[in-house]
């Protein structure tokens, strides 16, 4: 164990994803059981650079497991790009006599993690973006609750498309990746994905539908990435235009896809991600990352999580090809 390692600081950054509570009662409680303070900072690295610092004790993480959201807030911190952004950081730090710091976030967050840690810091990340676009874990923190949300809005969607005999446009977050998107048309059975893995066109699309009328379906879905080639509302107009059989209308889910409480599934890896990050620090390790591999959470480097991206996995994307039928 190390000597060091007496005040650890934690932070949320980058959007939110749900079960990023229960990780902050993790990481508290953890240090905690091992006589360190905790320092709370709000508002990501934007708190950090404001020194917005609080101690916190086992008490005010009470009450927090089954809340979505971050009780400590969150930003998006451009300054942690610029070098002078991650020396006011590392200052302040130092200021607070913070011996490591835990981040919990998405692939921006790791970057700004990474960059403190090279310059001394003891720094361990924490994966947490419902993109799920990180590499080193196979699950990020939020991910399944935002599938299950996914879920339940298709389901519905799928209700009220019978009914009419419509085509549903569904956009799902997931900026460049496509893992939301597809995840959620496998699940939600849904008769045309589209993310930016795959490229397709307007005419496929219309193809694919035409073809689904025909066959005597009563609805349509079609899931489509916000980072996806074609855009929703692109293709209800052109659909439209096109006459597929199912008159057409999109649905934006946006933010709904980060709010809500943690699922079973989001608690349970949070909390052993941030029991584990601390005793990872504790342990002397820095520059890293815990992910879930497997069944296990190891320790991936953190030069290796920014610099490679995690793709959706196109055997999902045929095997949903298939099951349209
Ligand atoms: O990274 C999570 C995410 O929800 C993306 O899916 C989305 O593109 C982006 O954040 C939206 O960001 P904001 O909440 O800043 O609008």
């Amino acid at each position: 164990m190390s000597a060091k390692i007496k005040r650890i600081g934690v932070l949320t950054s980058g959007g939110d994803a749900p079960g990023m509570n229960p990780c902050i009662r993790a990481v508290v409680r953890t240090g905690l059981f091992n006589n360190c303070e905790v320092i709370g900072i709000r508002d990501g690295y934007a708190g950090l650079l404001s020194g917005s610092f609080e101690v916190l004790e086992a008490r005010q993480v009470g009450g927090i497991i089954q809340r979505g959201g971050t009780m400590l807030g969150t930003a998006r911190s451009p300054e942690m790009y610029e070098e002078a952004g991650q020396r006011a950081a590392l200052q302040a730090l130092r200021q607070h006599e913070i011996d490591g710091l835990i981040v919990i976030g998405g692939d921006g967050s790791m970057r700004g993690g990474l960059a403190l840690a090279e310059r001394g810091v003891p720094v361990v990340g924490i994966p947490g973006s419902i993109d799920n676009d990180m590499w080193g874990t196979n699950m990020a923190i939020g991910v399944d609750t935002a599938l299950n949300t996914l879920c339940d809005a298709i389901d519905k969607l799928r209700d009220t498309a019978s009914s009419h005999r419509r085509a549903f446009l569904v956009e799902t977050m997931g900026r460049n990746c496509g893992y939301l998107a597809l995840m959620a048309g496998v699940i939600g059975g849904a008769e045309v994905i589209l993310i930016p893995e795959a490229p397709s066109t307007i005419e496929k699309v219309a193809e694919a539908l035409v073809g689904a009328y025909q066959r005597g379906k009563t609805h349509s879905i079609v899931v489509v990435s916000e980072g996806s080639n074609i855009k929703v509302a692109e293709l209800a107009q052109h659909l439209e235009e096109l006459g597929v059989g199912f008159s057409t209308r999109m649905t934006i889910l946006g933010h709904i896809q980060r709010g809500g409480r943690p699922s079973a599934f989001d608690r349970l890896l949070a909390t052993r991600l941030g029991v584990k990050a601390v005793d990872a620090l504790l342990a002397g390790h820095s520059n890293v990352m815990v992910g879930l591999r497997g069944r296990d959470i190891d320790l991936v480097p953190l030069a290796d999580v920014v610099s490679r991206q995690r793709e959706a996995n196109l055997e999902y994307y045929e095997m949903a090809k298939m099951l349209a039928f």
